[in-house]
């Protein structure tokens, strides 16, 4: 799927009161921007926030994070939201790798969704799902950590699936075909899920838990 470039992205991202200035001056802050106690729910490398705000607007009751490093899919995502009125997302443009910087214990999911499969053996540290990572997200999980992944990549999902269980999670739910499971796993597509449901081609899903 090709990015578009987003005329004055770095103005739409400025004027967006959706999109959350120098966010670690909200590290271990964040219910109180949100006015609320509600779930936190983080989605890293959000794209054009096709799913999450599909969630927001769904489920008011939890508070939705997006956090996208590009900033022709963030200002596309920010544009999105203008015309709306959520008070339950917000958006992030920065880099997955500094999130311990931006929030505290306070995460009680993380969306990793069609994320950069990076294939070469040389970039696995790139991979969302590489131990680092999840060495990073213990240090934002609010109490039990829960992560769902979905991707179309069978080689990522598979690395997924071994660092994961690893790292001792357990799967609550795994689909090898999440559009044509009997078990009509709830899911809003993102925009790249959107394509490849057009496309007919099998998407992975993993539901993965760790409880002290
Ligand atoms: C293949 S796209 C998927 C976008 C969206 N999740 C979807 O499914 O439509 C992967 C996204 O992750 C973002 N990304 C890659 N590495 C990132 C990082 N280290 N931090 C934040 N976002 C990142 C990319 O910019 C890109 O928008």
């Amino acid at each position: 799927m090709e990015y578009n470039i987003v005329k004055n992205a770095k103005e739409i991202i400025n004027n967006s009161s959706f999109v959350v200035k120098n966010p670690t001056n909200y590290k271990n802050k964040w219910h109180d921007l949100f006015h609320n106690h509600n779930k936190i729910y983080l989605e890293l490398g959000t794209g054009r926030g096709e799913m999450i705000i599909n969630m927001a607007k769904k489920f008011p009751n939890i508070n939705f994070i997006g956090l996208e490093l590009n900033e022709n899919q963030i200002a596309t995502a920010a544009q999105k939201l203008n015309s709306t009125n959520l008070n339950n997302i917000k958006l992030i443009h920065d880099d997955a790798r500094n999130i311990i910087n931006i929030f505290g214990k306070e995460i009680d999911t993380i969306y990793l969704t069609f994320s950069e499969p990076w294939p070469k053996r040389i970039d696995e540290k790139n991979r969302f799902t590489h131990e680092s990572y999840l060495k990073l997200y213990d240090r934002i999980f609010k109490k039990d950590k829960h992560i769902i992944l979905k991707t179309d990549n069978k080689g990522l999902f598979a690395y997924s699936l071994q660092t994961l269980s690893q790292y001792w999670y357990v799967f609550d739910v795994v689909s090898l075909d999440l559009h044509n499971d009997e078990r009509n796993i709830t899911n809003i597509m993102t925009d790249f899920e959107i394509q490849y449901y057009k496309e007919k081609r099998p998407i992975y899903y993993v539901d993965a838990t760790f409880k002290e």
